[in-house]
């Protein structure tokens, strides 16, 4: 599917057998999925063998809900505690302090419970045996689930098919390329038809392409699961989360839709427009007629680092102010040479929030302690 042109209104459509009958409104009735309050996780540092008495707080106070049916994002540089806080949601790892629950049960009181409503995928290359073919593979795993091997077989065939592997399935793993890889994962996350998808940077390390593959299937997940997904990639964050919560340093610094955490900025909206040489007009008298409609707040024109002059303009919409701009630089037969927008981004919502770049790993990341 084209996640471009994805609405958020008409989710995919997804083959029958892998779509619950309904999106359940969980145990509690709440609607909520997962349910976070002020969670926080130390660990103690540790140099070589030596613990040293100072802790790391890697998750500082995190509170968020995740409605059912939807993608929802934690995204974070590196160090950011984005893995330690799913850890947590999938009981690998005890809270220091907090709560949260999953469908209603709780991480703690609750921890079988919880793990029969997820699916989680951690990032990295572990998980999979390599010797075993893909149907080897989620015959395991769903042993380890209590499935009875008909109901594996179904799912297996299913997955695979979805996932684009069922041509190779009988192929051991060691010649999967990385995305094929990955692409099993999810296959096996999912082979338990769990209520909740837990996605740990589930295109990390994938090429362009892959990652566009990975992508396409996590849009599918939805409304059928629940997802939440780590990232540190914005373009990620923004093509498939509906909300997004944004960390730094333990801590959520904003949250809020993709579209929302972008319009609170406060970036202009920029459209650049070079000219050919030749362009001639009188360029108050463009300016003024731009400036005059609604969509833009300021026309000017001002040359650039080379010289060539440029048609700037501070606008509300910028497709709407370009459209304008080039209609009236056609009347006057002005050539264009090069185009250039500026539109906020999340990056510039972590700017904002987080006071730094993103680029970059937290001051504690390279610390080392015991959990
Ligand atoms: N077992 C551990 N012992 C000590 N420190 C840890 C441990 N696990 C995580 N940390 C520290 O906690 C902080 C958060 O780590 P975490 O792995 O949750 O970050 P992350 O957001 O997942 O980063 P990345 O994008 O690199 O995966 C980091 O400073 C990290 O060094
Ligand atoms: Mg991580």
């Amino acid at each position: 599917m084209n996640l471009a042109a994805r609405n958020p209104s008409t989710p995919a459509q997804q083959p029958e057998s892998l779509t619950p009958s309904s999106v359940p409104a969980g145990r509690d009735g709440s609607g909520r999925a997962i349910d976070v309050v002020d969670l926080t996780r130390s660990f103690r540092k540790r140099t070589g063998w030596l613990r040293s008495g100072e802790l790391v707080q890697a998750v500082r106070g995190i509170s968020f809900t995740v409605p059912h049916g939807t993608i929802f994002g934690v995204l974070g540089p590196n160090g950011a505690g984005k893995t330690t806080t799913i850890k947590m949601l999938s009981t690998l790892l005890l809270p220091s302090s907090g709560t949260a629950t999953i469908n209603g049960f709780d991480i703690v009181r609750d921890e079988h419970q919880v793990r029969t409503q997820l699916g989680v995928l951690f990032g990295g290359d572990k998980g999979l045996y390599n010797q075993l073919n893909a149907l080897e593979n989620l015959r395991y795993f769903g042993r380890l689930y209590g499935m009875d091997d008909p109901l594996i077989k179904q799912r297996s065939r299913e997955l695979l098919e979805r996932m684009q592997l069922l041509d190779r399935a009988h192929e051991r793993v060691e010649s999967y390329s990385r995305g094929m890889k990955q692409r099993l994962h999810i296959a096996k996350t999912l082979i338990h038809d769990p209520a909740i998808v837990i996605l740990d940077e589930p295109t990390i390390g994938l090429d362009p392409g892959a990652a566009i593959g990975v992508r396409e299937l996590i849009a599918d997940l939805v409304p059928g699961h629940t997802v939440l997904l780590t990232t540190h990639d914005m373009h990620e964050a923004d093509l498939l989360c509906r909300e997004i919560a944004i960390i730094d340093q333990g801590l959520i610094v904003a949250e809020g839709t993709p579209g929302a955490l972008k319009a609170a900025t406060e970036i202009d909206r920029r459209v650049a427009i070079a000219l050919a040489d030749d362009a001639r007009y009188d360029r108050p008298v463009l300016e003024a007629r731009l400036a005059a409609l609604p969509s833009v707040v300021r026309a000017t024109h001002q040359p650039d680092d080379t010289g060539l002059m440029r048609l700037e303009l501070t606008c509300l919409d910028t497709t709407s102010a370009l459209d304008a701009a080039l209609a009236m630089l056609r009347e006057h037969g002005a050539g264009v040479t090069a185009i250039d927008i500026r539109e906020p981004s999340l990056e510039d919502a972590f700017l904002r929030a987080a006071g730094r770049e993103f680029e970059g790993d937290s001051p504690d990341d390279d610390a080392k302690a015991d959990s």
